[in-house]
């Protein structure tokens, strides 16, 4: 065996700092720092250079950027097909044999599957043909309720082929957060599928499906036959794939789209109840995606990619799907748990394809820490090359675990900070150029421009704390849209500082060289392993027992998954119960309002919780009892006594 490659190596002066070796910078595309100042001469040339190379456009665009108040858009007037972009072209220029998606099925007895790049031009064009056979038409909505099988892809990418836009639900969201993303998008169409294995046993995902599409707007709905369970199918309304693709043709014209037109909505949390829709446009969408997989990755023709994401996340479309396959290299997609049928699944994984690029979230690596060395030790992870992580802060100790028991203190680790919003990774470490810092996220993107600002609206300093913005001009892939509710998206995101300063809810500091470090976010936003959540959601969920008069809901920190949920519920007058059914019952309208992901780690019941004198609830009170920390100053609370009792019954 020859010996494997070493892509980094130690600054000479400063301890756990590393910077990309020679031969690192030989293969990287970007390898000199100057990127950084001259993109930010003209962030307009520099993206416009960038789009020209790396995507096919049918017709250019009239005008690099646009922009007045609330209202920003690239490439305007260029036309491009995001499908054709990540599948068709690569066939055309004669790498239809190469593998475009890999797929592993979680049960060890199933053989993993691989799909070349011609496969996949012929299962999307069919799918494409399916959907408009279903009355899907350009600027229509679809919604995707599927696991980690390669149909989910081909969804994607069939809507998009098709000009209309997808709307991806997680898997493991309950029905009633599906129904409310259906009606919300008015979808069309709901693709889904049977079920898929999780922990070795099959989850009947059509039943959940079917429940929550219950007085929804979809008149179609295809199924994937994935385990085979036993499901009802409505006439009329049901049809399966493979029934479906069946008499479908492989040939199908891909709808020439705007920069501008809807590529896709993704709900997320924001600081209510009430998930919204993102919206992302076509044209700088697919070049951010592009364009960040390919740098940050250094993303070679050969390449096989992993990203442990799940499609129902931004991650997973971007860093799965389009990203990848625009670049025309082989992702990987895994069906199942990471700790099945043990420990070392992934590194297995890793192992038998021969990844090239790890990309996971912190709370994964956190979770191995615990099991111990031993899993890994019996797999050869020579292949790797670039590892990366997102999601959440890192804290030292796991990237410096990931770096030498993954990476073998051979590759670089690519933090990429970045949300649901942005579209792509927004700020990072590039390969080539460096330095990676153990919770330093890095640098903007060439081309991007972020500032720390304080609270009145002045640059801060290095190391003092500050609100991450992000300033005019705009990065190519950031949300275009709150779907249906653009009061919303003025509010969530330009209420700070006004039109020229996007406002990110994260908190950051920098230091002298000008790396970030994020530090976390600053709203009622949690993110629980890697899971983005509202307290607000928790609490309506909560909200809807009957013996529940108000609830608040905080986040404790975790030493796996970073942020659990914690409840404090308080009940109506004289209600009398045992408190140990009543936690099973909340527990219960948490998984059926929004997954078994938002379960609270603990609800405390109690008779009040801290209020201002103004009947706001504290919530950084409640956060520091839940931490065990001193509440701090209680003079301006209404009830100071409730946090003695409260603190009495956390201990
Ligand atoms: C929030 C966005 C980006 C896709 C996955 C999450 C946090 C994200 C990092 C990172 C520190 C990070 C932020 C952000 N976050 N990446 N590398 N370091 N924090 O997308 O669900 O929209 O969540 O995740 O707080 O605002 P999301």
């Amino acid at each position: 065996m020859t010996e494997p490659k070493q892509w980094v190596k130690p600054d000479p002066e400063k301890e756990d700092v590393f910077w990309p070796t020679e031969e690192l910078k030989e293969t990287a595309w970007v390898s000199d720092e100057s990127i950084y100042e001259e993109a930010l001469e003209n962030p307009e040339e520099f993206w416009a250079e960038q789009a020209e190379e790396g995507i096919d456009w049918y017709e250019k665009w009239d005008e690099v950027y646009t922009e007045e108040p609330y209202n920003y858009e690239w490439f305007v007037g260029g036309k491009l097909n995001l499908a054709y972009n990540a599948v068709d072209r690569h066939v055309e220029n004669g790498k239809g044999d190469e593998n475009a998606i890999v797929w592993e099925p979680e049960p060890t007895d199933e053989d993993t599957v691989r799909i070349t790049y011609s496969e996949l031009k012929d299962e999307v064009s069919k799918f494409a043909n399916v959907l408009e056979s279903l009355g899907v038409e350009k600027g229509d909505r679809v919604g995707i309720y599927m696991p980690m099988i390669p149909e989910a892809l081909i969804a994607m990418l069939a809507t998009a082929r098709v000009g209309a836009a997808h709307s991806v639900v997680f898997s493991a969201f309950s029905p009633e957060s599906l129904k409310d993303r259906l009606d919300d998008a008015n979808a069309k169409v709901l693709v889904t599928a049977d079920g898929y294995y999780r922990r070795g046993k099959p989850l009947n995902l059509k039943k959940n499906a079917n429940k929550g599409l219950r007085g929804s707007p979809v008149e179609n709905v295809v199924t994937v036959k994935r385990t085979g369970a036993d499901v009802e199918m409505e006439e009329g309304r049901d049809h399966w794939y493979h029934e479906l693709m069946e008499g479908a043709s492989t040939e199908h014209e891909p709808a020439v789209m705007d920069s501008s037109d809807l590529a896709f909505i993704l709900y997320t949390s924001g600081t209510t109840g009430k998930p919204k829709g993102v919206m992302h446009h076509v044209g700088g969408y697919a070049v951010q995606a592009y364009l960040t997989a390919k740098w940050n990755f250094n993303l070679h023709e050969g390449d096989i990619f992993w990203c442990t994401a799940d499609v129902g996340w931004i991650t997973g479309h971007t860093y799965i799907n389009y990203g990848p396959l625009m670049n025309g290299v082989t992702t990987v997609v895994y069906e199942g748990a990471p700790d099945y049928p043990e420990y070392d699944r992934l590194w297995e994984i890793i192992e038998d394809e021969g990844v090239t690029q790890f990309y996971t979230a912190p709370t994964a690596i956190r979770m191995f820490i615990k099991q111990g060395e031993e899993w890994l030790e019996k797999h050869d992870l020579s292949s790797l090359q670039i590892l990366g992580t997102v999601g959440e802060p890192i804290n030292k100790d796991a990237w410096m675990w990931y770096f030498e028991h993954i990476g073998g203190g051979r590759c670089p680790i690519v933090d990429t900070w970045w949300q649901t919003e942005t579209g792509a990774n927004v700020i990072n470490a590039l390969p080539g150029v460096g330095p990676f810092i153990p919770v330093y996220a890095g640098k903007p993107f060439p081309g991007i421009n972020a500032d720390l600002l304080d609270t009145e609206g002045n640059p801060v300093g290095v190391d003092e704390g500050g609100y991450l913005t992000l300033k005019s001009p705009f990065p190519p892939s950031l949300i275009r849209g709150v779907y249906k509710r653009p009061e919303k998206f003025k509010e969530e995101y330009w209420s700070e500082y006004g039109p020229r300063y996007y406002f990110t809810s994260d908190g950051a500091r920098i230091d002298e060289d000008g790396n970030i470090r994020i530090t976390g976010r600053l709203d009622d936003v949690m993110n629980v392993a890697g899971h983005r959540l509202a307290t607000g959601e928790v609490e309506n969920a909560i909200g809807k027992h009957e013996l529940v008069a108000e609830s608040a809901v905080v986040s404790r920190p975790d030493d796996v998954k970073g942020e659990v949920p914690i409840a404090f519920v308080m009940l109506e007058r004289g209600a009398e119960v045992d408190s140990e059914t009543l936690k099973k019952e909340l527990i219960g309208l948490v998984d059926d309002t929004i997954g078994p992901t938002a379960r609270p780690a603990d609800i405390i019941i109690a008779d009040e919780v801290p209020k201002t004198r103004s009947g706001k609830i504290m919530r950084r009170i409640l956060k520091s009892l839940v931490k065990g920390e001193n509440p701090g100053d209680l003079t301006t609370l209404r009830n100071p006594e409730a946090v003695e009792r409260l603190q009495e019954k956390i201990q």
